[in-house]
């Protein structure tokens, strides 16, 4: 399958432009006067600790959430009135947090559900949903497992059907909810393989991941939240040196998920460099000049 990524959609050009998102929860604001681009032909990444307002921006994007401002671009069209139905027509998916299948069905009727949606919503095209399954089926490595009950899976296992029932909609741009969670080392490199494969092949991937030392090694830009905010946003090398981010990353957070995660860059993410890793663009200049644009200079 290729992504509906043609001519007019080059690598680096933008896929999806959230724009001054803000959303609250009762008085809570989760996220506050949110930017952020994804880019066909890339990975970028969005990190940030537990409560930061990822989760919650995926469901704005996809349309789950209505935001209080701000609006969601797809394509330079505004999706922000449309339905989620809609913007999936339109060519967003994305993979939950928490693993959202079809428990009783096997892998290849819940990939096959999303691919008939698509196709029964005319995306499909000429293709059949039959030939789509196979063609998820195959690329997510799951060919083998195909008519496994999905609740005999493990929770690897599953992400991995859940990206393939994503893949099966045809998106342009891919939001993916922490996928290596759960997966084992082995698996996780497999999938790190496996979302440059996708990158490359044109589509626009939104990684939200815990794993650091997978975004690193796979992202062309690093967003940071931090309750709500966008902390900073640019070359990832560049943004996990940030003083703002490693205070965020050393602040105190009450969580009931937990702690917040180990200081980025103090010997838990090993310099990508080092690993071989995808080569990345120069640092994305977003607005104000040849540096990483931190909060400070958004909202004086
Ligand atoms: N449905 C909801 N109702 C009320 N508060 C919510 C809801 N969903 C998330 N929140 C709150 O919004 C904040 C951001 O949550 P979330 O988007 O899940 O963060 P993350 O995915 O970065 O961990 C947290 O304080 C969370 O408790
Ligand atoms: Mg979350």
């Amino acid at each position: 399958m290729s992504p509906r990524a043609g001519a007019a959609e080059a690598r680096g050009d933008v896929a999806l432009q959230v724009e001054g998102v803000t959303l609250y929860y009762g008085g809570l604001a989760a996220l506050a006067n949110v930017d952020l681009a994804v880019h066909y032909g890339q990975i970028d990444a969005l990190i940030g600790p537990n409560g930061a307002g990822k989760t919650s921006l995926f469901d704005v994007v996809t349309g789950l959430t209505k935001p209080s401002r701000g609006r969601v671009m797809l394509a330079g069209e505004d999706v922000t009135r449309r339905h989620p139905a809609a913007r999936a027509r339109l060519g967003i998916a994305r993979t939950f947090q928490r693993l959202e299948l079809f428990s009783s069905l096997t892998v290849r009727e819940n990939i096959q559900v999303a691919a008939e949606a698509a196709r029964s919503l005319g995306k499909a095209g000429a293709r059949g949903a039959r030939a789509l399954v196979d063609d998820q089926l195959q690329r997510t490595g799951l060919a083998s497992l195909a008519d496994a009950r999905v609740d005999t899976l493990s929770t690897g296992t599953g992400r991995l059907v859940e990206l393939a029932r994503a893949l099966a909609t045809e998106p342009r741009v891919l939001l993916l909810d922490e996928p290596a969670s759960g997966l084992d080392p082995s698996e996780s490199s497999a999938l790190i393989a496996l979302l440059t494969l996708l990158a490359a092949d044109g589509l626009a991937v939104l990684l939200v991941e815990h794993d650091v030392e997978l975004v690193m090694a796979t992202a062309a830009t690093l967003t940071v939240l931090d309750r709500g905010r966008v902390l900073a946003t640019g070359d990832p090398e560049q943004v996990r040196g940030l003083p703002e981010v490693q205070a965020a990353y050393l602040g105190p957070h009450t969580s009931e998920e937990g702690p917040a995660r180990p200081l980025p860059g103090e010997g838990t993410m090993p310099r990508p460099e080092a690993e071989g890793a995808v080569p990345r663009p120069e640092t994305v200049v977003r607005r104000g000049g040849p540096h990483v644009e931190t909060q400070a200079e958004i909202v004086p």
